[in-house]
């Protein structure tokens, strides 16, 4: 039986504790979400990214935004917030933005927008459906990223496999989800590092 999005999602948000800078029990538990990124060789901060023309402040805290967009394709993003030591970083902020299944951005309302806190382990997700491609740019959400007291990240995330994003001139590898497919849509994974 192939895993569901939620069963994906209960696995990652039932790992063990995270012994700070040890990483090795998130492998043994859970060895089909490897990290993302190496965040403990001092150069591993998660790149910046333009906000482009479609951000709006003030979101809800909402981390369920499928019902705006319910004929999407659903897509579960999880990950943590780290400092560049491995150190998951609680009640950082996690803003996400992102175009509909049909290109389109909401330029009057919120939906398909949304912000949370990570918890107490460092982890965020959000269950939003797969942006649909818009002229000019590969597939793409739009993150910004606080850690407490710290300044925001503003970066985008990418697919993997996407056949737009060696032409786009913003995309970059690092910034890559670490994609599954699932019997109920997409579970996409990325670790912020901050
Ligand atoms: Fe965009």
């Amino acid at each position: 039986m192939s895993p569901t999005r939620r069963s994906l999602l209960t696995a990652f948000l039932s790992l063990p504790l995270i012994d700070a800078a040890n990483m090795s029990a998130f492998a043994q538990a859970a060895p089909e979400l490897p990290l993302t990124q190496a965040c403990d060789d001092g150069d591993g901060l998660t790149l910046e990214r333009e906000a482009g023309p479609f951000f709006k402040p003030n979101t809800p805290l909402n981390r369920d935004l499928y019902p705006g967009s319910p004929d999407g394709e659903r897509i579960t993003v999880a990950g943590f917030v780290f400092d560049r030591r491995c150190h998951p970083l609680p009640g950082s902020l996690i803003e996400i933005w992102h175009a509909d299944e049909n290109g389109e951005y909401d330029r009057e309302g919120f939906r398909l927008r949304g912000h949370q806190f990570t918890d107490v382990q460092g982890r965020w997700w959000f269950n939003t459906v797969v942006p649909a491609l818009y002229p000019g740019r590969t597939r793409h959400f739009h993150f910004k990223v606080q850690r407490p007291g710290g300044s925001v990240l503003t970066t985008q995330l990418y697919f993997p496999g996407e056949p737009g994003n060696a032409g786009d001139r913003i995309f970059h590898e690092s910034l890559l989800l670490d994609m599954k497919e699932t019997g109920d849509g997409l579970f996409g994974q990325f670790d912020f590092v901050v």
